[in-house]
């Protein structure tokens, strides 16, 4: 298809559309064709309509999550801390859940849909007779089709309407229609909270298997207030929702060490200058990440990146190269070391200690030498080398044949091909379009393609791949 002509767009969809593909760094057009790809695609990955509801508690009614990713919708509600619905949504995805969100109206007059879609990963959705989200009967797929449903902010009305069963707006259709478990962030003002109708819509609630968190006590928004009614912290939500949602048989990678490298290394030039590259670290960041939730021990070596540390990750910030070779060494042994740093190929020899002075009619020498390969380093170990040494090899040219020769060239197990060819928009976007080579493959096997995935879906499908192996590992041995 040459070209591709969309008509008849509304102006929220143009947006969130070029919200997205600026996200992604890809044109509207091509940002089109992989949400069409990604459309297509879809129907063969969705696992069958779920079973019917039967009596099993809500919290055992789980669905196996889509490429160890689960499906959370966020249903904001109308209160002043709908606001912290929005950051939410971040601590989610950071945490591997794939959001998509639905605003009560009232929502809509704290926080707009078009800011929910922009942080989501798919839009806002809002009414009950939007033809978007009801040309299939829309309230019962986003009930079914998610692994779970978090109410954040659950206001006090929002919570008798769901012990009452309403079902007259899209929210209150969701969460009756849902068989998935429900996590609820009750906010309010301290006397409504105690107000008896409220405990009495609280106890319904728990005896209908909701599961709660907070509310917390504190200052209220009303001036000089204060009491129980905080809606709970964004971090404790989502901590709360992944715990729900990934028991601990999701735990594939428990008792396995986990090494991860991240993010790109700065090789200084003098006291305020570097030498660098573009990497953000997202990769590195989302397999420690999925590591850590597969129930591994991960230690994440990272160089200078503007990302938050992932939960339940041991992290060690570095700069250079030398630093992360040296971090790297102090924590072997481990199982799996997984490098997905980007370090710079060479470092200043002659690195001034002071601040290099700008002089006219010269220009400074820099002398680059080589920096340590870490990667190479590790794979040649004959003590305490990882069971299992991943690289990762972004190549602009050649793809398969390069990464083959890098494979064999610095003695690791697996490499991790990403294309990072201009356009591909991998370097600093969320994507990543992967290829998986291992050392056992036969010379004329055909290589292990990945469709386009986030670099969330990357890190969870490298971490079942990782698990399987080290499984059949121990089975051997
Ligand atoms: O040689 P190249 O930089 O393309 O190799 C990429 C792989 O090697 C990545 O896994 C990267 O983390 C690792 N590497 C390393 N130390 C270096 C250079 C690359 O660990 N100095």
């Amino acid at each position: 298809m040459a070209s591709l002509t969309v008509r008849k767009l509304d102006d929220e969809i143009k947006a969130a559309l070029k919200l997205r593909a600026a996200r992604s760094g890809r044109s509207v057009e091509d940002e089109v064709r992989v949400i069409l790809r990604e459309a297509a695609e879809t129907p063969a990955q969705r696992p069958a309509a779920p079973e019917p509801m039967e009596s099993v508690p809500r919290n055992q009614r789980l669905r196996p999550a889509e490429n160890g990713r689960p499906r959370v919708t966020l249903i904001i509600g109308g209160g002043i801390a709908a606001y912290k619905a929005l950051d939410l949504i971040r601590r989610l995805k950071d945490r591997g859940c794939h959001v998509g969100c639905v605003m009560t109206r009232a929502a809509q007059q704290f926080v707009t849909p078009l800011t929910a879609s922009a942080l989501a990963d798919e839009p806002c959705y809002t009414d009950l007779f939007d033809s978007r989200s009801e040309f299939d009967a829309g309230h019962i797929r986003l009930a079914r089709d998610s692994d779970m449903i978090v109410v954040a902010p659950a206001t006090a009305d929002l919570m008798a309407k769901m012990a009452q069963g309403h079902a007259d707006d899209l929210a209150t259709a969701i969460l009756l229609a849902t068989n998935r478990p429900v996590l609820i962030a009750p906010a309010m003002n301290p006397m409504m909270w105690t107000n008896s109708a409220t405990r009495r819509n609280v106890a319904q609630l728990e005896r209908d298997g909701i599961a709660f968190i907070g509310p917390n006590s504190g200052e209220m928004a009303e001036a000089g207030e204060a009491g129980v009614g905080r809606m709970a912290e964004p971090a404790e939500i989502a901590a709360r929702a992944d715990a729900i949602l990934r028991p601990p048989q999701a735990r594939i990678l428990s008792g396995i060490r986990v090494l991860v490298t991240a993010g790109p290394t700065h090789e200084p030039i003098d006291p305020v200058r570097y030498i660098a590259n573009r990497s953000s670290g997202k990769q590195g960041f989302a397999i420690a990440a999925a590591a850590a939730r597969a129930g591994a021990d991960v230690t994440l070596i990272s160089g200078p990146v503007d990302l938050d540390d992932p939960a339940n990750v041991h992290i060690i910030h570095v700069e250079s190269a030398r630093d992360m070779l040296d971090n790297v060494q102090k924590a072997l042994p481990v199982d799996v070391a997984v490098f997905a740093a980007a370090v710079a190929d060479w470092r200043v020899a002659n690195a001034g200690a002071q601040k290099i002075k700008k002089t006219q009619g010269s220009l400074p020498q820099l002398e680059l030498t080589e920096n340590p390969d870490i990667l190479a380093t590790v794979s040649k170990l004959t003590v305490n080398r990882p069971k299992l040494v991943i690289g990762f090899a972004a190549e602009t040219e050649n793809l398969i044949a390069n990464a083959r020769s890098k494979l064999a060239r610095k003695g690791c197990d697996w490499i991790v091909a990403n294309d990072v060819s201009p356009g591909s928009g991998v370097m600093g976007g969320d994507r990543n379009t992967v290829h998986l080579i291992t050392r056992d493959d036969p010379p004329d096997h055909a290589p292990d393609v990945w469709p386009v995935m986030t670099k969330e879906d990357v890190a969870a499908t490298l971490v079942a791949r990782i698990a399987g192996a080290v499984k059949k590992d121990v089975s051997r041995s």
